[in-house]
Parts: structure tokens; sequence; C-alpha cells
């Protein structure tokens, strides 16, 4: 045990307490389908863009049985701008799973969570410790951030969670579990508000006094060379972004030529004249591979809508 833990885990309880956000996810009271449902939104988006997002979902569909009995496109379309919209979709099986197999509830360990459509070893964690109140090791980003600087000294974690770094986080777990639970989000939230990846504020980290990277003068990550970053401008993903965009603005049930989502995925200019013409092509069928978009058959060849 790393002999400055005490310390650090009442200095996180106490910050938590004094400066978490209040995200209505967290509130009383939220069903633990409405806890999983915030968990997958925020895996790849930004609190302030899955707030919105996350009120008007649970609105129209409350309960696992009311997602399993949407239709894909109305969830494609409620799942707007999060990104990523594979996983609205997962979400979609993963109720269908809860509805049916589990009679709507959302089961409460780790191992049945984790068997669930979409659900990793993250969202099983951090479903079991804020929607039931389990004892879980959750290591988001987030929380291998603050404990790679205040325990290890480290600027980042390792760029993939290995075996070693898992059982220590187990290590560094409050055994009682309401204890674990705080300090589970009090981890998350110092990472999100003041631990951060680029510019993080440590004069005013509740960690100052006793954080290992402060200490040896905040060292430069290790790791940086092997770390990719996802470029966004000009890739596939943006012009599968575009195409889907434009089908979620169209009424859902009517279908569309491959020159106007072609025309869309290359933002209105000619794809012939991209520096990659084959790019919007490719990424159409891409998203037809992925289940995101629906293909004609028979007369309605060549055309598409969402599913
Ligand atoms: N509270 C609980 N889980 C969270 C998350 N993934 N992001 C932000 N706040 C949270």
């Amino acid at each position: 045990m790393h002999p400055d833990l005490p310390t650090i885990r009442a200095a996180v309880l106490a910050w938590y307490d004094a400066y978490a956000r209040d995200l209505p996810w967290r509130r009383p009271g939220t069903s633990a389908w409405a806890v999983l449902v915030s968990e997958v939104m925020l895996q790849q988006t930004p609190v302030v863009r899955v707030e919105p997002a996350w009120r008007a979902w649970l609105t129209r569909w409350p309960t696992p049985a009311d997602l399993a009995a949407a239709r894909p496109a109305e969830v494609l379309r409620a799942w707007d701008r999060l990104g990523y919209p594979r996983r609205a979709l997962r979400l979609q099986e993963c109720a269908r799973v809860i509805a049916v197999e589990h009679g709507g509830t959302v089961p409460d360990d780790e191992e049945a969570l984790l068997a669930l459509p979409g659900i990793g070893q993250y969202t099983a964690a951090a479903v079991a410790a804020f929607a039931h109140g389990r004892r879980a090791v959750v290591l988001d980003t987030n929380v291998r951030r603050v404990l790679a600087r205040a325990l290890e000294g480290r600027a980042l974690p390792a760029p993939s969670l290995g075996r070693a770094e898992r059982e220590r986080a187990a290590d560094h777990l409050p055994r009682d579990r309401a204890t674990s639970v705080r300090w589970n989000v009090g981890l998350m939230e110092l990472g999100a508000l003041v631990c951060t990846a680029r510019a993080p504020r440590c004069a005013q980290c509740p960690l100052r006094e006793t954080c290992g990277w402060l200490r040896a003068g905040r060292p430069a990550d290790e790791h940086a060379a092997r770390r990719r970053t996802q470029a966004w401008h000009g890739t596939d993903r943006q012009v599968r972004g575009r195409i889907m965009a434009h089908l979620r603005a169209r009424p859902l049930t009517e279908w569309a030529t491959a020159a106007e989502l072609l025309a869309a995925g290359s933002h209105g200019a000619d794809p012939g004249a991209l520096p990659d013409p084959g790019q919007p092509a490719r990424a159409l069928a891409s998203l037809v591979a992925d289940g995101l978009v629906a293909a004609g058959t028979d007369a309605r060849s060549g055309w598409y809508r969402l599913p």
C-alpha cells in the first residue's frame, strides 16, 4: 500500500463533497437504467453535450423495454451529435437483452453487466458502482491519470490498461462500499475538473502536498511517442458523420439516392474533386456494413435510409 494513501483518500473524498458538479445522473432516485445510459453516452462525449441528450432520451424512453421497442432510425436520430453512433444501436441491443433476459432490471453484478451488448469493463464497473452502490474498480482515463500522477509520479498512465495497473487500483479501493463509490466518482471528478490531461490546475488540487508527479517537478509523459490521437478533420469519421447528419435531418422513412448521400459526405462538393475521391463512397459502404444505414434491395437498389 502506498504510504500516502490514507491522506490521499481523505483529501479526494473531502474535495468531492465540496466541489462535485451537480450532474443529473448523480442525483438520488436516478434509475439504474438512466445511470447506464449516462455512462454509455459519457464514454466518448463531453458532459455538456450529454446532459441535454440524456434528459431527452430518458423522457422518451424511460425504461429498457421502451428503448427496445423503438425504431432504430428514431434511436439514431435521438443520438444526434453524440458521435460514434454505433453506440446507439448497441445501447438498443442492450435494452433488448435487459428487457427480455433480465425482466427489465439492470443487473447489479459486474459479470452479468459485462455480458450485455455494448458494455465493456469500464461501463460494467461504473454501473455496478454508481447505479447499485457496489464496490468495483472503476478505471476510466480520468481515474487512471489521477492515480498515475498522485501515486506513481508519472505524467500519464500507460497507453493501454494492463493487469498490474488494475490490481494496484483494486488495492487502493476503500473497503467500505459507500466510501468506495465516492472514491471512484471523486477520482473521476478530480481528473475531469483539476487533474486534466493538458493543463492541470495543480495550485487548486487537494493532492498538491502529496502528489508524486508534482513533487518530481511534473516530468514529461514517457509514452508520448506511442500515443495516437484520433484526427477528425478530413477523416472517414468526419465524412460518415456528415452522411448520418444528412439522413437524420430527412423524413426517416423516405429513401435517399447514393448521389445525394455522397454529396452530403463531401459537404456538397463533387466527390470527384476531393483529394481522396473514393472517400464518400467508402464512408457510405462502411455505414451500411455497420448497420447504421439501410441499403435498399431490388427496386430500391441504390437507395438508402436510416434502418
Ligand atoms: N459520474 C459518474 N460517472 C460519470 C462519468 N462517466 N462522467 C462524469 N461524471 C460521472
